[in-house]
């Protein structure tokens, strides 16, 4: 009976017209009116939340236990997560070279290919499902089952930001450990306090938007210049100098948006901005389109944070009642469906106007011609949510924050290998030794075989290199990046081989498909690495052709990402990785 109800609701969901936000593929839409987000379809969705919160525990458990029984009895273990299982037994080693190889193993499914067309979380209800991303695969012996149904279910689903309870599924949640340990608090205060959901509450924080609104457009663009704050988003660039781009531009329209999209596997720290502090986004997006003359704006959040969805919405309501928005700016909110591309600006930028989400070639610049042609301004969360609080207390206060050429403070989200895994408020400049020891306080069980900081595109950092202190260049200078700040402890049971083969089968699920040394280079390379990482020896020389052509030719950070990702572990473990490029 329960379980009756249970199916009735995730099927009211999942085929409710204003939950498939994004129509598909190549079909373009002409406009945004088909995804924008309508009350019944809310009424609904916040009710299947309270329920499933409140009572569907158990039955969950049932459904996800039904889900694994049906994929074992259809062998299952060849989906696109493919056989990487805590127990996947070491295959007998046969000779398997060169092209047959590749056919002969198993190659993981890629969205452009999917049938069903290339969202792949388009018709399914993210509480049945659990997460096979990095952070549950490091922690996949604590929960065996669980990550099993992950590894097995389809469509695969690569991170739900639950990485400090992994592995985690879409209906459990618990609140993790929030730490502040920069000497100004600059982003977590509301985070801190337990959320701030309601404006009445949030308005004695919220002065920087009117301050912002009395001052000239221009006088705010040289503060956020002055105060030396780069995209939190991985590519660290300047925003001071976009926001000149964008406010320079002669165009009659000019749009803002906000990437919040955090598809990194390891980081949660924009989840937590959007569910506990909205008013801050909302608010910094403002000031951020007053600088830069736009009236349009959007927030595109994956379909993966639910709560973040609902929460915000309730925000945009409150702040259009009073008065943030309306006149001067329009802020609408975007839903994804699942692709992990659609964090890259221009991909993006394609998913909002209803086009296939392929990444655009560049020039132009999305500053001059982004989203519908017109100018553009993208920030991530992160970056945006500094912005008020820079206004607050100036460009100089700021700048006076982290070390080198990392200003500012940086959120960092440790995953449930450590002792304290949580949300944590640094300022760059802390050495990872620290991050593992002082704030993590450790690791929970085994040895550290390694820290993948900034996602899957970065590269993992040696126990030997953790005296490196936090910062853009001085991450680079050892091969590695600062990312999102997703942090993630890979104990000893993990082995590196393993890790890079699921690295690159997340990769191969997540090509747009635009550019051929991606779209067919990496699920060789997935399928090269599953079997090596199973010991069966592979055409070592084919392996390094195909990194370096993905590294040299890639359109986009994702392909490019993989390669210097295999290159970077390749340097930092070269005994692991011996047989693979030699
Ligand atoms: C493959 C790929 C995935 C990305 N995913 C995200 C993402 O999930 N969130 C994000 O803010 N930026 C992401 N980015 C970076 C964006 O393209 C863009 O640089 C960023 O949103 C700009 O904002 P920022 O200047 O505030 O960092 C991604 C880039 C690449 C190449
Ligand atoms: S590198 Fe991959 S994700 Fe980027 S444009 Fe090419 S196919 Fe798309």
């Amino acid at each position: 009976m329960a379980s009756g109800n249970f199916s009735k609701k995730c099927a009211s969901q999942n085929t409710n017209p204003t939950f498939r936000q994004h129509r598909n593929d190549s079909v373009s839409t002409g406009g945004l009116t088909g995804i924008k987000l309508r009350a019944l379809g809310w009424r609904t969705m916040i009710l299947s939340f309270h329920c499933s919160a409140t009572k569907m525990k158990p039955v969950m458990r049932d459904v996800l236990r039904r889900r694994l029984h049906r994929h074992k009895r259809r062998g299952g273990a060849n989906q696109a997560n493919g056989s990487d299982v805590v127990s996947t037994p070491e295959a007998t080693p046969t000779s398997l070279t060169n092209r047959d190889s590749s056919q002969a193993m198993k190659m993981p499914r890629q969205r452009h290919l999917a049938p069903s067309g290339f969202y792949h979380l388009e018709h399914t209800a993210i509480s049945e499902c659990a997460c096979a991303g990095l952070a549950c695969f490091a922690a996949r012996a604590d929960r065996p089952d669980l990550w099993q149904i992950a590894a097995t279910q389809t469509p695969a689903l690569y991170c739900l930001g639950k990485c400090y309870d992994a592995p985690s599924d879409g209906m459990h949640d618990i609140r993790p450990h929030v730490g502040q340990h920069a000497s100004q608090p600059v982003l977590l205060g509301n985070v801190l306090r337990g959320g701030v959901r309601d404006l009445p509450t949030y308005r004695g924080d919220g002065a920087a938007l009117e301050k912002a609104r009395q001052m000239a457009p221009q006088a705010l663009v040289n503060m956020v210049e002055a105060s030396r704050l780069r995209g939190r988003g991985g590519a660290a660039f300047p925003a001071g100098i976009k926001w000149q781009a964008v406010a320079n531009a002669r165009a009659q329209t000019k749009y803002v948006v906000v990437n919040a999209d955090e598809g990194d596997p390891g980081a949660f720290s924009d989840r937590f901005l959007l569910e506990d502090d909205p008013f801050r986004v909302i608010e910094a997006t403002a000031i951020a389109a007053h600088a830069v003359g736009a009236r349009r704006g959007y927030i595109y959040i994956r379909k993966e944070y639910p709560e973040a969805v609902r929460v915000v919405s309730h925000a945009l309501e409150q702040a259009r009642a009073a008065g943030w928005l309306g006149p001067t700016l329009e802020l609408e909110l975007v839903v994804g469906q699942g692709a992990y591309i659609c964090g890259e600006e221009t991909s993006l930028l394609n998913a909002l106007e209803g086009r296939r989400p392929e990444v655009r070639p560049r020039p132009p610049q999305i500053s001059e011609r982004g989203l519908f042609g017109a100018p553009t301004l993208v920030h991530n969360v992160e970056t945006l949510c500094a912005i008020p609080w820079i206004v607050t207390h100036g460009a100089a206060a700021y700048a006076a924050l982290g070390f080198s050429n990392s200003r500012g403070t940086k959120l960092l989200s440790l995953n449930s290998l450590f002792r304290r895994p949580g949300l944590y408020e640094v300022e760059f400049g802390i050495s990872l030794a620290d991050v593992v020891e002082r704030l993590g306080q450790g690791l929970r069980r085994g040895k550290l075989k390694g820290l993948m900081v900034g996602g899957p595109l970065a590269g993992i950092v040696p126990p030997t290199l953790l005296d490196i202190r936090l910062g853009y260049e001085e991450m680079q200078s050892i091969d590695c990046a600062v990312g999102h700040g997703g942090v993630i402890a890979f104990a000893d049971d993990s082995s590196i081989p393993r890790i890079v083969a699921q690295v690159l089968r997340f990769g191969a699920r997540e090509s747009c498909g635009k550019c051929t040394p991606c779209h067919l280079g990496v699920p060789v390379l997935a399928a090269m690495a599953d079997a090596a990482a199973n010991r069966l020896p592979i055409d070592a020389d084919r392996f390094r052709r195909l990194i370096e052509a993905l590294e040299a030719t890639s359109l986009c950070g994702h392909g490019r990402g993989l390669a210097e990702f295999v290159q970077s572990v390749r340097r930092h473990y070269p005994s692991e990785l011996q047989a693979w490029c030699d």
